[in-house]
């Protein structure tokens, strides 16, 4: 073989240098290259020696590089997702997908399965600490910058699970029942979103049926609209293991899928063949299937000159730093009565911690699925407040006796808690820490409640009983040491919920009308996704039900005072347009802090029903005390439209905007109108 033929070299375009090695691969060789192939190795893909085509190497995300899918290497185990987008921070969310990145390079991978986008229907879902959101602009806003910064190290980035894989539940069988508007409104648009605008080198289809077909066979969602409408060039592949025995070959064919992970149910070779020989694959379809992966390949330096490829770095001080930054920026502060929080390191002597959450560590083999990361060490919150109090302040385990008490309560990241392969069953808290929280709190009345949980927690028996309640969410390796510097305000907690909790179980959406149609599915194992678009706040809205928290909503350990709002123009008259809403905001308090300010939408003349607000931008701002400062947020007129079943486009319809801002979907501050002509 030639030495340097021209798909090795680098100077040549990526397109160029794809065609040239497409040219020499035998059809064989491109059957080859659309599946596994390889038993042993349930993340690789099987290498062309003669072309020096080696395997493409996969490893599990969404909280850094997995452990199990890594050759067991311990590595930086950040933050769930949950939380990432519980900072509202765009250019954190950024340096938490460039790191994770790097880290895949260091594990000598290609490819991160991350992030996973889909919404939160019901919060039961397993996989909610996986998923970043209710809402899919929030779910775009923060899933751009991560999958930018994964490919910004040369490692892949894979958009999952496409698409509406939103339970655990029967999620190899169930069929997501969900009218044209909802799916585009609700479950694609952030998918369409990042595809369009980050240009992911990879999409995963879902395990599940999404109206009767299975996604990864569903031509409608990977070819009509991934790949043709969305101009989608990466690999499209499969969950794992996800085609079934009534799945076709054709139909994965037709579909656009590209790749079958992790072996060949499908596109086995003889499989292919037949395809081939009766007409269903031909050269031209085949030839795309193929560019697609081998395009990915040469993007992630798998085909070219390996020693020209950053080496990564993993496990890094930069990294937990980072690790830590983003939890404590996660974290959400939900009560905090009395002001009781922060604590004042000099004036207390005892402190009594309890709870099954105090001494956990959440890191480790598959635990919580597929997204388990075991890290080289991980800080628990009991060890993160002996860090913090020593020599200060005497840790005890009598409640009676101590200044006061802290119970680290919430769920586990696995089995019976928050896990993929099943969801929860109940939205409360086990009767045991109910009953441990009610105890200590009757022992002593300053008892703080942590939660440390991936989905959100009813807490009827027993929030009024508690003064604090804080959200820590699953916070990866520096947890502990992230939930002490917040509880003792060297870290002004600045989170807000990107999901609505719920009082109850039955004020959701997929649960309110108590019947199995809607969750988990009918007998046929459909779900009937019959709330429609009025989803996580937008249902809580137009239900008029009080959420127990909604979404967007944080406390800070400062007060923010919002000032006149003011709209840079009145109207607009393109999609392409946009428009700044500005608004002065003070720290009005004694410590600094971070506000997210959030802006929504209302259409008010629609010819359809819409939400009555739609979350359609936001920035965070950080204030000295005192200091007041504008924070001017641009938003896209295209984020006013609606999906327009009779056009199957997204429409801005003429007329009038309602422009509200506010500190969380509840708390809405000001108000102005924006005309679209
Ligand atoms: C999960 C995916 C994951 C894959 C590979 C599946 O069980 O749904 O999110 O990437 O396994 O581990």
């Amino acid at each position: 073989m030639n030495d340097n033929p021209p798909y090795l070299n680098e100077n040549l375009g990526i397109e160029e240098r794809v065609t040239d090695l497409l040219s020499r691969l035998t059809t064989k060789e491109k059957y080859i290259l659309l599946a596994s192939h390889d038993r042993r190795r349930i993340y690789t893909t099987k290498p062309i020696k003669r072309l020096r085509i080696p395997s493409f190497k996969m490893t599990d995300g969404p909280l850094g590089a997995s452990y199990h899918s890594s050759g067991l290497k311990k590595n930086t185990r950040f933050p769930a997702p949950i939380s990432l987008a519980a900072t509202w921070n765009r250019r954190l969310a950024g340096e938490v997908g460039s790191a994770m990145g790097e880290e895949v390079r260091a594990i000598g991978r290609h490819m991160l399965l991350a992030p996973a986008m889909n919404i939160h229907r019901t919060p039961l879902c397993g996989r909610t600490f996986e998923y970043f959101s209710e809402d899919p602009y929030l779910t775009k806003e923060i899933a751009i910058p991560v999958v930018k910064g994964i490919q910004s190290q040369g490692i892949g980035g894979c958009l999952k699970h496409y698409a509406a894989n939103n339970q655990e539940t029967n999620r190899a069988t169930c069929s997501a029942e969900i009218d044209e508007r909802t799916l585009h409104e609700i479950y694609l648009r952030a998918f369409r979103a990042v595809v369009k605008e980050a240009d992911p080198w990879a999409v995963m289809a879902a395990y599940n049926k999404v109206n009767g077909v299975y996604a990864c066979e569903n031509k409608y969602l990977i070819r009509d609209l991934l790949l043709e409408k969305w101009n989608f060039k990466g690999i499209v592949m499969t969950d794992w293991f996800s085609t079934r025995r009534d799945q076709t070959t054709e139909g994965c064919i037709n579909a656009g899928l590209s790749l079958e992970m992790p072996w060949p149910f499908k596109y086995k070779v003889k499989s292919l063949k037949k395809a081939y020989a009766d007409g269903i694959l031909t050269d031209e379809a085949l030839n795309d299937l193929a560019r697609r992966n081998l395009r990915v390949m040469m993007l992630t330096g798998a085909i070219g000159d390996a020693k020209a490829q950053s080496r990564g770095s993993r496990n890094t001080a930069q990294h937990h730093n980072l690790a830590r930054r983003a939890a404590e920026e996660g974290i959400v502060l939900l009560k905090n009565e009395g002001s009781l929080l922060p604590l004042d390191i000099e004036a207390i002597d005892k402190i009594a911690l309890f709870g099954p959450n105090l001494k956990k560590k959440f890191g480790g083999f598959l635990k919580g699925g597929s997204s388990g990361v075991k890290p080289p060490f991980e800080i628990t919150p009991l060890a993160g407040m002996k860090e913090k109090c020593k020599g200060k302040i005497k840790i005890v385990a009598d409640a009676s006796q101590a200044d006061l008490a802290i119970v680290f309560a919430g769920l586990d990241n696995g089995k019976g808690g928050d896990s993929e392969f099943q969801d929860r069953s109940s939205l409360e808290l086990p009767d045991d820490q109910i009953a441990l929280i009610n105890r200590t709190a009757a022992t002593n009345p300053n008892t703080i409640v942590v939660l440390i949980a991936g989905s959100p927690i009813a807490m009827d028996g027993w929030l009024e009983a508690v003064p604090v309640v804080l959200e820590a969410w699953y916070s990866g390796m520096e947890g502990g040491r992230a939930i002490a510097n917040v509880l003792f305000g060297n870290i002004n907690p600045s989170g807000k919920l990107p999901l609505t909790f719920p009082r109850k179980l039955a004020d959701s959406p997929a649960h309110s009308g108590g019947s199995s149609r809607t969750y988990p599915g009918d007998e046929e194992k459909k779900v009937h996704y019959d709330e429609g678009i009025f989803v996580g706040y937008r249902w809580f809205d137009k239900e008029k039900i009080d959420p127990l928290f909604p979404f967007g909503f944080g406390m800070s350990y400062t007060v923010f005072e919002y000032g006149s709002m003011h709209l840079n123009k009145g109207s607009i008259t393109h999609t392409d347009d946009t428009f700044n809403v500005d608004l002065d905001v003070m720290n009005a308090g004694e410590r600094a802090g971070a506000e997210v300010v959030q802006v929504y939408s209302r259409d008010i003349q629609a010819s359809v029903e819409r939400p009555q607000k739609e979350l359609i931008g936001f920035g965070k701002i950080r204030l000295k005390p005192g200091e007041r400062k504008t924070v001017s947020i641009t938003v896209r007129a295209e984020d006013l439209a609606f999906y327009d079943i009779h056009k199957h486009e997204w429409v801005v319809e003429p007329g009038d905007f309602e422009i509200l801002v506010g500190r969380s979907a509840q708390d809405i501050v000001a108000k102005a109108v924006l005309s679209y002509t």
